[in-house]
């Protein structure tokens, strides 16, 4: 069967991880035709789009989307990432983003695999809030987190849902229910609420900040972690920071609904400073095409990737495409 693939290599070194994702998912044996959308900073700066209503439609006839990296030092900062990333995610309803890691613990050999569930469309995102008297002695910013039951519920359901397919079936919630008072409240008692229903998943909450302090000395205690956006855009990059760099951090965001095409994009960004050196590492972005296969039912394809990726591998972006795409055709 043919997966139709929507590509977006984006800016800098998107565009040469993004080739190498698909090379290696082509040495996989799946059959995929992708269809390049030009998008990103360097678009943005050309003809002033970002991503039009017309496109966003045309995006929504494939498969899934692959995305590489977005962002440019000309464009200021927010215009990329919410006229893009965050219009992709709200407008396709990609509400969960699921990011796998392995951390190893100070002193400790064997990687630990666990993952973060992110809630994906609500909190700190969706950009409640405003300013008065801006650039006055007297001016006021206010910034609000929006959580409904709906967004929260759906996003526990699916973290218990994947705590109950693996091994260890544990989940544990992070927030800041100590401070964050009303939305750590909603956050609390859904998840208490939900978790009656998976009574064959172990249970635990963490302050975040105190997640922290785990991610770094004791991964171990952690299998599936269900989070809500801001929390879980901040815990990701620690946890991509103690799973070997960032360079290796895959992630989905994932309308498991399919009312619409699931986006994959690695976490890293599009490091213009390295841009067309030929030395990204492309692994976060094949890594990323590897949950993309998870989506598509390719799971075997998708476990031969992930074990390809699993020696390390160095050299240029070229060469470690082409090293990982042998070894997954042997
Ligand atoms: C991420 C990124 C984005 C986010 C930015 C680029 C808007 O940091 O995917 O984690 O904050 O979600
Ligand atoms: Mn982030």
């Amino acid at each position: 069967m043919t997966h139709n693939i929507a590509l977006i290599g984006g800016d800098g070194i998107g565009p040469d991880v993004t080739a190498e994702a698909v090379k290696v998912v082509r040495a996989a044996g799946v059959d995929i035709d992708t269809t390049d959308f030009d998008l990103g900073g360097q678009r943005f700066l050309r003809d002033g789009e970002v991503l039009s209503d017309g496109t966003l439609d045309e995006l929504r006839a494939f498969d899934c989307i692959l995305l590489g990296a977005v962002g440019t030092p000309e464009v200021p900062p927010g215009v990329i990432e919410r006229g893009l990333l965050l219009k992709m995610r709200f407008e396709l309803d990609l509400y969960i983003n699921q990011r796998p890691f392995a951390g190893t613990a100070p002193g400790g050999d064997t990687p630990h695999e666990f993952v973060v569930i992110r809630e994906n469309t609500e909190g700190m995102y969706a950009g409640e809030g405003g300013s008065l008297r801006t650039g006055t002695p007297h001016e006021v910013a206010t910034q609000g987190s929006v959580n409904t039951r709906m967004g929260v519920e759906r996003c526990i359901r699916y973290a218990f849902e994947l705590a109950a397919d693996r091994e260890r079936k544990h989940l544990t919630l992070v927030h800041k229910t100590n401070v964050l008072t009303f939305s750590g409240d909603l956050w609390e008692r859904t998840f208490n609420e939900v978790a009656a229903e998976y009574p064959q998943v172990d249970t635990a909450y963490n302050h975040v900040d105190a997640a922290c302090i785990y991610f770094v000395q004791d991964p171990h205690r952690y299998d599936v972690i269900v989070t809500d956006n801001l929390f879980g855009d901040i815990l990701t990059d620690l946890g991509g920071a103690v799973s070997g760099g960032i360079g290796l951090a895959s992630s989905a965001n994932l309308n498991p609904a399919r009312t619409g095409p699931s986006m994959f994009e690695p976490v890293h960004g599009s490091a213009p400073d390295i841009t067309g050196q030929n030395k990204a590492n492309p692994t976060a972005a094949i890594l990323s095409a590897a949950l993309m296969l998870d989506f598509l039912d390719e799971g075997a394809a998708a476990d031969r990737i992930r074990a390809a990726c699993a020696e390390p591998v160095t050299g240029s972006t070229t060469d470690v495409g082409d090293t990982i795409a042998t070894r997954v055709r042997n």
